[in-house]
C-alpha cells in the first residue's frame, strides 16, 4: 500500500489503496464462505463485487468491516486520504466506522420508530464529541453539535432525494427511500469508503437510475464506493471495476466490458460449462450479462425488513452497528 500523498490537482494518486485484502479464507464449520480471496481497491474507484446467491459477497463485505474475522489472510484498510493502512482483522464493527469504513445492509436496517431525520442523525452523532451527560446538561458545544448535527442531516437527506420525507417515519418510508435513507445514514459517520450491499433490490427502474446517479455524485464527492449487487444494468455503467465470486472464490477480475465476455463469469451465471458459455457469447452481439436480470426479490426483502422493525437493530445487531 502506497502512503497518501495528493497530486497537485488535489486527486489522490489512483494507486492509493482503500482495502488491501490478502488472501482471506472465512470458514464456517463446513462452509468455507470465502476461500483464499484477495483484492485491492483504489481510493476514487467504484468498485462492484457480483456473483451468484451464496458467492460470498457479504461475507467479504462482513470480513472488510469488524463482523466476520477470517481465519486466514489479512485486511488493511486507508479509508480515508492520508490514513496509514491499519488491520481491520479483530477489530469491532464501530472501530471500523471509526476509520472512515461505511456500510448498509443486504436487509435494511433502520430505526423504523425513528423519523428519516433521526436516523440520519444517529449517523452523524457518532462522530461527535457529546455523549450522554453533556446531552442532558445542554451543554453549549452539544447545543451547536445538535443544530450542527440537524443541518447536515438535512443536507444529506436531500442529496438522496429525501429532503421532502424528513419527518416521516423510517419504517412508513416506500422500500427504495429506505434504502437511500440507509445510504445518507452510512455517509453521515463521514466515511472514505462506503459498501453497498444490494442497494438496488426492490427498487423500480427509475429508482435504480436515481441510484446510479447517486453512486456516481457520491464518488465524484471522493467516497470510494463497494458495491454488491445483482442488477447487471446498474453495475455495468457504474463500476469501473468489477470482481467476481463464486462458491468462495475469485474467478475473474476486470472492466466491466472485460467481465461481460468472460466465460467464467458467464458459465458461473448460467449454471452452464465454461464450453456452452463461450458457445453463447459467440453467438450473440448483446453483452451477454447485462441481459441476466438478478434483481432482488421485492417480497422477500420487504419481510426481511419488517423483521428489523422496532429491533433497534442498526446499533447491536448480529452483523454489528450502523457503519
Ligand atoms: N454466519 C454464517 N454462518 C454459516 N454460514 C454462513 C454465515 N454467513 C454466510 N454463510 C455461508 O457462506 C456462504 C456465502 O454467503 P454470503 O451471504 O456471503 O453470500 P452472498 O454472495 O452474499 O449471497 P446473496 O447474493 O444470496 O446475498 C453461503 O453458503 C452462506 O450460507
Ligand atoms: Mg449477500
Amino acid at each position: 500500500m502506497t502512503t497518501a500523498t495528493t497530486t497537485p490537482a488535489g486527486k489522490a494518486p489512483a494507486d492509493e489503496l482503500v482495502f488491501d485484502v490478502r488472501g482471506i479464507t472465512l470458514r464456517f464449520g463446513g462452509v468455507t464462505s470465502l476461500n483464499d480471496v484477495s483484492l485491492q481497491m483504489r481510493r476514487g474507484e467504484i468498485l462492484a463485487v457480483i456473483g451468484p446467491n451464496g458467492a460470498g459477497k457479504t461475507s467479504l463485505f462482513n470480513s472488510l468491516t469488524g463482523v466476520y474475522t477470517p481465519q486466514e489472510g489479512e485486511v488493511l484498510v486507508a479509508a480515508r486520504s492520508g490514513d496509514e493502512p491499519v488491520s481491520v482483522l479483530g477489530k469491532k464493527t464501530h472501530v471500523v466506522n471509526h476509520l472512515g469504513v461505511a456500510r448498509t445492509f443486504q436487509n435494511i436496517r433502520l430505526f423504523s420508530a425513528l423519523t428519516a431525520l433521526e436516523n440520519v442523525k444517529v449517523g452523524i452523532e457518532t462522530r461527535q464529541k457529546s455523549g450522554p451527560i453533556s446531552a442532558m446538561l445542554g451543554l453549549p458545544w452539544q447545543r451547536r453539535e445538535e443544530k450542527d448535527s440537524t443541518a447536515k442531516a438535512y443536507q444529506l437527506l436531500d442529496r438522496v432525494g429525501l429532503a421532502g420525507r424528513a419527518n416521516e417515519l423510517a419504517g412508513s418510508l416506500a422500500y427504495g427511500e429506505q434504502r437511500r435513507l440507509e445510504i445518507a445514514r452510512a455517509l453521515g459517520t463521514g466515511p472514505g469508503v462506503i459498501l453497498l450491499d444490494e442497494p438496488a433490490a426492490g427498487t423500480n427502474p427509475v429508482e435504480k437510475r436515481e441510484l446510479a446517479a447517486l453512486i456516481q455524485q457520491i464518488n465524484a464527492d471522493g467516497v470510494a464506493v463497494l458495491l454488491i449487487e445483482h442488477d447487471m444494468k446498474l453495475v455495468m455503467s457504474v463500476a469501473h471495476r468489477i470482481l467476481v465470486l463464486n462458491f468462495g472464490q475469485r474467478i475473474a477480475e476486470g472492466t466491466p466490458e472485460q467481465i461481460q465476455r468472460d466465460p467464467a463469469v458467464v458459465a458461473a451465471y448460467l449454471g452452464t460449462s465454461e464450453e456452452d458459455a463461450e458457445t453463447e457469447l459467440a453467438t450473440h452481439d448483446q453483452p451477454e450479462l447485462q441481459r441476466i436480470d438478478l434483481s432482488g426479490d421485492p417480497l422477500h426483502e420487504a419481510s426481511t425488513t419488517e423483521q428489523s422493525e422496532g429491533s433497534g437493530a442498526t446499533a447491536a445487531g448480529e452483523k454489528g452497528g450502523p457503519a
